[in-house]
């Protein structure tokens, strides 16, 4: 940790998914304490094993972001636990694989409510610590599924409203030291990514690679650094160039 760079306290959603686990490293080798949230307190607490067997601080806690009782519990927890926290990562999620034709209005609702309501949650039950002490980061993890069409409608219709919830939230800390981005992965090394996606990277991925988990975290930190002080309502793609050229083109 360098001087003046002060450890925060770092509330992640969804931290014992595959992408978290870069993340929550990336924080805890910074300094950070890394408040590990996920649907079962087991896999939190899994999560939370692994910072702290890498030598970082953390501390597990149990919540369904769909439901705003568990999510007022969260809170409850976590006051009582480790008191208010700096920063907010929105990173649980799903992705549910069905086309148009598959969905029924209540499995489209479920993405929503999970993917886009779930952050706006933990967004409006966090916030008032954050600008009651004049300073804090939102980070939502969107996609690129959010950026450009998407084969599965509910999940990239959740993460464009997403991607937007944060450029909208910008008004709503005008002047008071906090800060709300989303991040927006291209293809990352996860559980998540089928071995078919994989296969496509180095024809349709401009760097041909997959983007490890780490580097989502390595974002984070320089999204809660003071060099990032006036990034604000961005969506920074971490996608290799994916979604960035005109795609009847190939590779060379
Ligand atoms: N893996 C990728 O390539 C990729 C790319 C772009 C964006 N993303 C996004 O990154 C985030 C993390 O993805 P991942 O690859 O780690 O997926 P993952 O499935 O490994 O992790 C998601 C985590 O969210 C948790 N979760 C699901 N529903 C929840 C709920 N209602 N309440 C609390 N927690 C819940 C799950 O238990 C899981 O631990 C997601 O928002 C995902 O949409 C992933």
């Amino acid at each position: 940790m360098s001087h003046g760079s002060p450890t925060r306290t770092v509330l992640v959603t969804g931290a014992a998914g595959g992408m978290c686990r870069g993340i929550n490293a990336r924080l805890a080798a910074a300094g950070h304490t890394v408040l590990c949230a996920d649907l079962s307190l087991e896999a939190a607490e899994s999560a939370a094993e692994a910072v702290r067997a890498a030598g970082g601080r953390a501390e597990a806690f149990a919540v369904d972001v769909a439901d705003a009782d568990s999510v007022s519990a969260l809170a409850d927890a976590v006051h009582e636990r480790a008191g208010d926290i700096d920063v907010l990562v929105n990173a649980a999620g799903i992705l549910d694989r069905k086309y148009l034709a598959d969905h029924d209005a209540h499995s489209f609702e479920r993405t929503l409510d999970i993917n886009l309501v779930g952050p706006f949650r933990m967004i409006q039950t966090f916030a008032p610590e954050l600008v009651r002490k004049g300073w804090g980061r939102i980070i939502n993890i969107s996609s690129i599924a959010g950026v450009t069409g998407y084969p599965y409608p509910s999940y990239s219709a959740s993460k464009a409203g997403l991607s937007n919830l944060t450029r909208s939230l910008v008004i709503d800390f005008w002047g008071t030291g906090v800060t709300v981005n989303s991040i927006c992965p291209g293809v990352v090394d996860t559980p998540m990514v089928i071995q078919q996606v994989r296969d496509q990277v180095p024809r349709k991925v401009p760097t041909e690679q997959i983007v490890n988990p780490d580097e989502i975290g390595g974002l984070a930190l320089f999204l809660m650094s003071d060099d990032a002080r006036n990034i604000n309502g961005a969506d920074l793609l971490i996608d290799g160039g994916a979604t960035r050229y005109f795609q009847l083109f190939d590779r060379p």
